[in-house]
């Protein structure tokens, strides 16, 4: 029997594009086989954030909710849209992240989010798949994170625009993406956008006057445009140069031909990655009458209803019973900023190192957010090549290549390296 026989069309184009043995999970499983090889080796290759002394890092009052909830509220069903005191409070939550004048238009312009099965990739399957088909055009940028690849470019089989976020010199820029857009502009009848901020790997986040000029493009456009706002390390920001939130208050409102869909969970904001729990918010570019409002809403629920069923219910009792009881939320919100804090430690302390030190192989980018710094490789050699040498001398990161779209570079998972081990990490890294 020949499995590949029976497969669809689709089945046999993932058969031969997704491959799960390369990325992160296999550094990850590199670094852990070298790690009984020789001792002291540092794993940086996983964004998952640890404690200093390599537990993982979570939040105490999420652990404590999921250990008290009762049967029913694990084992019942969940609502298809998401549990309602739940998305309530989720949305509330996101909000109040937000600059106080922009609370406003953030909610008027948008939906509740709706929750989607397998964490914020679920979302961003879901939302592509009923906006995009086979063919159509996503401006991506040439610093992603893999999976984007697969969900988008893979597995439906979307046509990929790539724009250069990092210039040169390792700062982010917006002028590829504005260029690329009003290229599409003229040759798309419509046009996707995948943003990721805190991006990964770069680490990186705009500034105000970055996004200031994105604003001015996406008034200006007139062509259906869709912008996928991909969440996850929202609130993760150490630099007040930078936005320390989502674009998303920013971007609904400005021009009736754009909608933003916003693509959150608890993976990363609520230090619960294997959880499976991602939202999708559906944002307007004026306002829109209730039943468009919750048209909007329900289709990304129907897509959801038929790919993955419901989103897990436990996690959503919890989270709802933590966000609206307000001393927990006090407490949570307080674990969360410890945690984000470690995190600022760990970065604050890499960034003083890397400046005090010169590599002829490893320009660090300006990273200033998220769970990652990222290297570009100054040199000839291909970043996987500088992975193997680093690993050699005990250290684990994740090279990005990708000849095509001109990235080369190392991702250096600060979130998971203890402070003590920051120099060694930099010493590393610049031995090469
Ligand atoms: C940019 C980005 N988006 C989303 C996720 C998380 O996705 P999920 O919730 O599906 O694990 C990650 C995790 O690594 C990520 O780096």
């Amino acid at each position: 029997m020949n499995f590949r026989d029976f497969l669809s069309k689709r089945g046999k184009h993932i058969e031969d594009n997704v491959d799960l043995s390369e990325g992160t999970l296999a550094w990850n499983l590199r670094a852990k086989k070298k790690a009984k090889e020789l001792s002291g080796v540092i794993n940086a290759t996983i964004g998952s954030a640890t404690e200093d002394d390599g537990k993982l890092m979570v939040l105490p009052t999420l652990v404590e909710e999921l250990r008290n909830l009762t049967s029913d509220q694990i084992f019942s069903y969940a609502n298809m849209r998401g549990e309602k005191e739940f998305v309530q409070a989720w949305k509330k939550d996101t909000t109040d992240t937000y600059p106080t004048y922009l609370q406003e238009g953030a909610n008027k312009f948008s939906t509740l989010p709706i929750t989607a099965c397998g964490g914020l990739t679920g979302g961003l399957m879901i939302s592509a798949q009923v906006l995009f088909d086979k063919g159509d055009t996503i401006l991506a940028p040439n610093s992603r994170w893999g999976n984007v690849d697969n969900v988008f470019f893979k597995n439906l089989q979307l046509k990929e625009s790539c724009y250069e976020l990092l210039d040169k010199e390792g700062n982010l820029n917006f002028d590829s993406l504005i260029s690329k857009i009003q290229k599409a502009e003229k040759e798309e009848k419509k046009i996707g956008i995948y943003l990721n901020f805190p991006n990964n790997p770069s680490g990186i986040s705009p500034s105000y006057d970055e996004v200031k000029k994105f604003q001015e493009v996406v008034e200006e456009i007139s062509v259906p445009m869709t912008i996928f706002l991909d969440d996850a390390y929202e609130g993760c920001v150490y630099e007040d140069s930078a936005i320390e939130h989502s674009l998303f208050p920013y971007l609904v409102g400005l021009n009736e031909d754009v909608i933003i869909i916003k693509v959150d969970g608890v993976s990363k904001r609520y230090f619960a990655y294997g959880a499976r729990l991602g939202l999708v918010t559906v944002g307007f570019g004026e306002e829109v009458s209730e039943e468009e409002n919750a048209r909007a809403r329900e289709i990304i629920a129907k897509a959801t209803r038929s790919n993955t069923s419901s989103a897990p219910k436990a996690i959503q009792m919890a989270m709802g019973n933590v966000l609206n009881d307000i001393e927990k939320n006090k407490k949570i919100h307080e674990e969360k900023k410890r945690n984000i804090c470690l995190l600022e430690d760990r970065y604050n302390c890499m960034k003083k190192l890397l400046g005090e030190k010169e590599s002829s192989v490893l320009q660090p980018v300006g990273f200033n957010s998220g769970f990652f710094s990222f290297f570009q490789i100054k040199n000839k050699q291909q970043a996987s090549e500088v992975s193997h040498k680093l690993l050699e001398k005990g250290l684990g990161t994740v090279p990005f290549e990708n000849a095509k779209n001109g990235l080369n570079g190392v991702r250096v998972a600060f979130c998971s390296i203890s402070e003590k081990n920051i120099e060694k990490t930099v010493d590393i890294l610049y031995s090469i």
